[in-house]
């Protein structure tokens, strides 16, 4: 069992809404969406967590695809979306990711979760399952949220610029923290790059293959 199948877990008992379980849709990817015209409308959302993302999706009328490492999560999101909807537990960094599939590639508050060289391995695996002109919106926690969330206050490196807390729900789970230009460096291959930092200290990316 993951650690984050233990937060849904016992948030499904009633406990705590840890972390993103008790955050809305994000207001910069409804502006995204809004903004944006996605043609095929088929979308790959990297730790869909409960489902949320891709149940608000759904509505827009995408064929909403995900991952998560928590089978919890991965039943709780199937619950939420229709059966050609294809949900898979598998660990981000080890799954066989299809080429050139998807108009749209999501990650919210997930890829962060491995060291610098598995995220930056990933990016290029979400680079390869893109159609041409396929679209990005992902986030990373800006190096500065480490002196900030209360998570870290207690914490250990485990390797360059990565971290575990040392207590609380996500205790012994590696977080990756980043500062602008590495962003800028991890995401060079895709055109149209915007960076923005978020009220609750994460880079918000968006991007164009
Ligand atoms: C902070 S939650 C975000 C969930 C969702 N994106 C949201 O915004 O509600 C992080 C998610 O990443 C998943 N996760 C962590 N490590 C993972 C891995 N190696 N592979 C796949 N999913 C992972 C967790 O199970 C969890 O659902």
């Amino acid at each position: 069992m993951t650690v984050w199948d233990n937060i849904y877990k016992n948030y499904q008992k009633g406990g705590d809404a840890w972390a993103t379980l008790s955050e809305e849709i994000h207001p910069l990817f409804k502006e995204f969406l809004e903004k944006e015209n996605f043609d095929l409308k088929s979308i790959f959302d990297i730790g869909c967590g409960t489902g949320k993302y891709l149940e608000f999706l759904k509505a827009y009328g995408f064929k909403t695809d995900g991952i998560d490492s928590s089978e919890t999560a991965v039943e709780m999101t199937k619950e939420k979306l229709s059966s050609d909807s294809v949900v898979t537990c598998t660990n981000m960094f080890e799954f066989a990711i299809p080429q050139n599939k998807y108009d749209l590639v999501i990650s919210i508050a997930t890829i962060h979760h491995g060291t610098k060289k598995q995220v930056q391995g990933l990016i290029n695996k979400v680079y390869a399952v893109l159609v041409e002109s396929g679209k990005i919106f992902m986030t990373l926690p800006d190096i500065e949220s480490t002196k900030k969330w209360n998570t870290f206050k207690d914490h250990k490196e485990v390797a360059p610029g990565t971290f575990e807390p040392l207590a609380g729900p996500e205790q012994g789970l590696p977080h990756s923290f980043y500062a602008k230009e590495e962003i800028e460096e991890l995401f060079s291959r895709f055109t149209n790059v915007q960076i923005d930092l978020d009220d609750r200290g994460r880079w918000i990316i968006r991007g164009i293959k």
